[in-house]
């Protein structure tokens, strides 16, 4: 069975209005559980729409999606799903350990589980010794790390991750690249990752899926056979990005 089976997803926002936008259209695609799978596509075409409805965030679309076989709406605590946002949603009179605790209570996690959950969330992302700091007094990677902690909590099933290292520094990027990707390796969960950079979503994926323009659809489903653990040195990286980029332009170019 499919972790996710999303098919010919559609959503119009307000729709019948003059602000009517057609966001996604006819979107299908599925991801094996355990897979990590990059959405890749420009600005606005529908990237973190499909996150939130998966996240059930986002009601009222066209279309079927599944979560290891149930329909959205009777997923309820059968299911957990881990959601990094595009933007900092971190808590700022809260600190660090205060904010894991906090989802772990939206979450309906006892008061008595909270610190063994969130320390072991601290030290997976390197935060052990930060957990009393606020968010201010944290640096934009540091920040990044401690959503990834809140979102690891709850030990999700399903890891949604809306392009989380995009505002950091190249330097910083790729220590947490690496870093998820050991997380990934030692946890088996299935990510789903959004970005708009070509060279991170192949190195970290099994499969990307490529988005054309708003309304989003996906026109290409390709296969990253690049051998794992992944380099930033081996130059099949860059050959299969070039590639990927080839593909890209030439979906995006096509009626
Ligand atoms: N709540 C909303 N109400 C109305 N329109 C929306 C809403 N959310 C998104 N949209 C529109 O849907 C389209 C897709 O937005 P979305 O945020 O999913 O794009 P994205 O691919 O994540 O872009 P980016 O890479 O810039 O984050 C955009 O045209 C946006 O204006
Ligand atoms: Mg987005």
């Amino acid at each position: 069975m499919a972790a996710i089976a999303v098919e010919r997803l559609g959503k119009v926002f307000n729709r019948g209005s003059p602000r009517e936008v057609s966001a996604l259209r006819e979107v299908t695609f599925s991801m094996a559980s355990g897979e990590f799978v990059c959405i890749l596509g420009p600005s606005g075409c529908g990237k973190s729409t499909i996150l939130n409805i998966l996240a059930g965030l986002e009601s009222g679309f066209e279309g079927q999606v599944l979560l290891e076989g149930l329909a959205l709406r009777s997923v309820g605590s059968a299911l957990r799903v881990g959601y990094v946002f595009q933007e900092s949603r971190l808590l700022p009179w809260l600190t660090v350990e205060q904010n894991v605790h906090f989802g772990l209570e939206c979450q309906g996690f006892h008061r008595r589980e909270w610190p063994a959950r969130s320390a072991a969330v601290l030290e997976m992302v390197g935060l052990a010794d930060f957990a009393h700091h606020y968010v201010h007094q944290l640096s934009g990677g540091m920040q990044q790390r401690t959503s990834i902690a809140r979102a690891l909590s709850i030990d999700p099933q399903i890891l949604l991750m809306d392009e989380p290292f995009s505002s950091l520094d190249e330097f910083t990027a790729r220590d947490l690249r690496q870093q998820l990707l050991g997380i990934w390796t030692r946890t088996g969960k299935t990510i789903l990752f959004v970005t708009h950079n070509s060279f991170e979503a192949t190195f970290l994926a099994d499969r990307l899926l490529l988005m054309t323009r708003r309304p989003g659809r996906i026109v290409e489903d390709l296969r990253i056979d690049l051998p794992r653990p992944r380099s930033y040195d081996d130059p099949r990286v860059f050959d299969v990005n070039g590639k990927v980029v080839k593909t890209f332009f030439k979906s995006m170019n096509e009626p």
